[in-house]
This record gives structure tokens, sequence and C-alpha cells, in this order.
């Protein structure tokens, strides 16, 4: 899979990208990340990419010049990729949305900054809305390393082992939370791991595993 991320902050992002589940993917030679700074399309001397909203009101917006070109290039280099707009007013991401962005062979993530971006940008370039949860972060770029690690983890091989995908919390398509987990020591600090998971009946560990989910997706729910 292929991941262009569109951001004024490419040195931010970028140590993420070399580490944990996106830096393994890359040295697997399943994931290409590509950072690309809109303001490094501005025309001006300044290299302006922000202006003030029509109407008035707080803060500044990006502009849509900037973006566009951003966004051309990379159309250019990969005509079919996906263009995602992390914005808190779009669809909610969850781990349904991640296994279909998955699928897909690339994905451009475009973070706002400031206050957000001219309405044109989404409009203009057919972007996806799509937002982390109902919270306003002060830019996109957080929302679009959550979508990263979410998306990336799904992708075939990425994973050792791919049952550790499948039996966790979200997605077995059952809704159940995972239940909890124990490794060793049997006992630390007086508290204990549950006998039944110590013990090699595996149709006792299923039902006690099952009973868990519910108990910790009724208590959250
Ligand atoms: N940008 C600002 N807040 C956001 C959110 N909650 N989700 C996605 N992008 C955002």
């Amino acid at each position: 899979m292929r991941i262009h991320l569109l951001t004024l902050f490419p040195e931010a992002l970028a140590p993420f990208l070399e580490h944990s589940i996106p830096g393994r993917a890359r040295a697997k030679g399943l994931l290409e990340v590509d950072l690309v700074n809109p303001r490094d399309f501005t025309k001006d001397p300044h290299r302006k990419v922000d202006d003030r909203p029509y109407g008035g009101g707080a803060g500044m917006l990006m502009t849509p010049e900037p973006l566009f070109l951003a966004m051309e290039a990379v159309r250019a280099r990969d005509p079919n990729t996906h263009g995602i707009l992390l914005d808190p007013r779009g669809e909610r991401f969850t781990q349904a949305k991640a296994a279909r962005l998955a699928a897909l062979p690339s994905l451009t993530l475009l973070c706002g900054h400031y206050e957000g971006v001219d309405e044109r940008v989404r409009t203009g370039l057919g972007l996806e809305p799509l937002s982390i949860g109902d919270y306003v972060l002060s830019g996109g770029e957080a929302a679009a390393l959550v979508v990263v690690d979410a998306v990336t983890r799904l992708l075939p091989g990425v994973l050792g082992d791919p049952t550790s995908v499948e039996d966790e919390s979200f997605s077995a398509g059952d809704g159940l939370l995972e239940y909890p987990q124990f490794t060793r020591p049997p006992v630390f600090r007086g508290m204990e791991v549950p006998e039944v998971l110590r013990g090699g009946d595996h149709g006792a560990i299923a039902a006690w595993r099952r009973a868990q989910s519910e108990k910790q997706t009724r208590n959250r729910g």
C-alpha cells in the first residue's frame, strides 16, 4: 500500500512512521509512505498557506491553491489514490472503516491546520472527510497517524500472527471487546492469573474468554 500524507509538518510525522507498526511495514516493503508539504507548492515569496476567513471569525484557514497543487502532484504520480480529508465533521473512523481502507492500493491523507481548510478543497478535490472522534484537534496530523496505524497493521504480512488481528477487540464482527490477557508470572504482587487460563482445557478457556468479553462490552456500553 502507498500512503501519501499532505502536511505542513512532515518532520513531525516522520519519526512515528519510522518506528512501530508503520516502520515495520515499510521495512518489509508492504507500505510506502510519501510526505508532501503543501508549502512547497506556494508561489509567493512568503510561502503563505493560510488567510483570514470570509465573513469574519477567529483564526486562519488554509487556502485552496497550495493544497490543490500538492494533491494534483500526488495524483499525477498515483492517479487512483483515494483522497481523505481529516476533519472533525467527517464520518467516524471505525475498525470497519480501517478494514475497508486497508483493502485499497493507495490513500492520500490531507491534514488540515489552523482553524480549518477552505471548503473548496474538500468539494473541488473530491475528498472523503473522516473524523477520528468527537473532539477538535489543533491539526489533522495526529488524526492521520491514527488512521495510518490502524490501517497499516491490517495489511497482510505486517503482523507476525494474523490471528492476533482476528481475535482482538472490534474485529471479529461480533462487536465485542477483547477479554483480559495475562502473561508470566502466575502471581504478581499477590494478584493471580485466573486458574482456568493456567490449565490446558481449551474449551473452558474459550468459554471464559467469551464471558469476559461480554462482561467488558456490557460494562463499557
Ligand atoms: N482535525 C481536527 N480534529 C479532528 C478530528 N477529531 N478528527 C479528524 N481530523 C481532525
